[in-house]
């Protein structure tokens, strides 16, 4: 049997239901977290409820749960679950209340939901790299906020997929911003160079992880926007997110990106991303790239 959370309480997952009038639903106000699980264990736990305390606190939405209570929910949910390699979905809404553009008044407390997914590391893409194709990015301009509206980004991914593409990167004119679900980088001249995180991405938790690893191993890296001219130049790209690590890419538009395999310096942070696994999960058996 499956379970999933539900305002504070483990239920039946098939009877974890939402009200027709959730503004999660109704409106996409709200908010959400992908947390990664290896070995039935989370992946910069801290980081991803610290990020939901956030974006929650940036559209006034308070949490009903601290982050401990919430970590020790999880955990329990992942007990309950045996998940061992997946993903937690989680998400806060503002709650029920008859459908109003404005926020309501009174006592509506948010609902607040998680479930889990069974889903192991995607090593062929890791492996081999991904396709990606590049697209205007039409989304608001508080990307910072891991907001429920996600329909410029679902566009942005259908198309790509429609391409035979795994990403699709998106940009502001000249100015490349992240992908339709991940962060983008690119290698120039050995420096690791990724968009600055302020309003007009999100700021990836995989993304800080990597910067971190980067400083710690001395590979030089800038956190600067970089144009669509740089991108094309670029001696690699990668992408990142809670879902694809670190993601070698190896096509844009339909050209290759250098000689068209995964670079040198984006296997070895993939190594580093690796290693850091195994240091918060433990040593990943029959799962490494
Ligand atoms: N997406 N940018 C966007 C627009 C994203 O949706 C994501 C993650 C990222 C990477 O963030 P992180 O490293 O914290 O996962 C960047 C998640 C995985 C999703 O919506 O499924």
């Amino acid at each position: 049997m499956e379970f999933a959370l539900l305002n504070g309480e483990i239920i039946e997952r098939s009877q974890a239901k939402v009200d027709v009038e959730d503004r999660g639903y109704q409106f996409g106000d709200g908010i959400y977290e992908v947390i990664r699980v290896y070995n039935g264990k989370m992946f910069t736990a801290a980081e991803h409820l610290s990020r939901f305390k956030r974006s929650s606190e940036s559209i006034g939405i308070t949490l009903p749960f601290s982050s401990l209570e919430l970590t020790e929910m999880l955990n329990e949910l992942i007990i309950k679950n045996n998940l061992n390699t997946g993903n937690i979905y989680m998400q806060v809404t503002r709650g029920v209340a008859p459908r109003n553009h404005l926020f309501p008044t009174g006592n509506v407390v948010p609902t607040l939901t998680a479930y889990t997914i069974n889903g192991v590391r995607p090593l062929e893409n890791l492996k081999s790299g991904v396709k990606t194709i590049l697209t205007e990015d039409i989304r608001w301009l508080r990307c910072d906020i891991k907001s429920l509206n996600l329909l410029g980004n679902l566009l942005a991914k259908q198309k790509a997929s429609e391409q035979g593409c795994f990403e699709a990167i998106q940009h502001r004119g000249q100015d490349v911003t992240e992908g339709s679900s991940s962060n983008i980088f690119i290698v120039k001249n050995g420096t690791v160079i990724t968009h600055e995180s302020n309003h007009l991405i999100l700021k990836g938790i995989t993304k800080d992880v990597i910067l971190n690893l980067c400083m710690k191993n001395n590979i030089p890296v800038q956190e600067r926007t970089f144009s669509l001219a740089e991108l094309e130049e670029a001696e690699e790209v990668f992408l990142s997110s809670t879902t694809a690590e670190v993601m070698p890419i190896i096509e844009i538009d339909g050209k290759k990106v250098k000689s068209g395999i995964p670079g040198p310096l984006t296997c070895k942070l993939q190594d580093l991303f690796q290693k850091e696994i195994e240091r918060q999960c433990g040593v990943l058996v029959d799962n490494e790239i």
